[in-house]
């Protein structure tokens, strides 16, 4: 199984930013921590990250007949991106939202999410393991 793994904006800043909220492990931390899930899961991942909306949803398209579902942070993205629903939406592949900290515990702009209503599932305030989580419910899936 081949999974694409989305990051949204300024979580190439992981570690530096609001480190009492996101911790002190920095994106490429991240990036090994879900190279090393892929292989103990015995399935394959493709990790990137952007600030731009736009690329976020051209890799969503390009995923089409590419890959066997989606784990996408969409971060900021996700409480305002109706362009990032509609490419899951339009992709139709099995997609599960993740985000490190507990939206629903935060600010009441960040209850919402756009990109979510496209998703099987949502695992929040988990940190790292949320995204290990996502990988095993998408693998579960098969
Ligand atoms: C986040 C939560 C979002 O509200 C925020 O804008 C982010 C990160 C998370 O992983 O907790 O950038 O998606």
């Amino acid at each position: 199984m081949k999974l694409l793994i989305l990051n949204g904006p300024n979580l190439n800043m992981l570690g530096i930013r609001e480190p009492e909220i996101y911790g002190r492990k920095t994106y490429a931390d991240l990036v090994s921590f879900l190279n090393e899930c892929a292989a103990a899961l015995g399935c394959t991942v493709e990790v990137r990250q952007s600030n731009h909306e736009g690329d976020l949803v051209d890799w969503i398209q390009e995923a089409y007949g590419k890959f066997d579902g989606i784990v996408i942070n969409p971060a900021a993205y996700t409480h305002t991106s109706v362009a990032i629903l509609d490419a899951l939406k339009a992709v139709a592949l099995p997609a599960v939202e993740v985000h490190l900290s507990d939206v629903d515990a935060r600010e009441a702009f960040r209850h919402i999410s756009y990109p979510g209503m496209a998703c099987q599932k949502t695992f929040k305030g988990f940190g790292f393991e949320g995204y290990r989580m996502a990988m095993e419910f998408l693998l579960g899936q098969k």
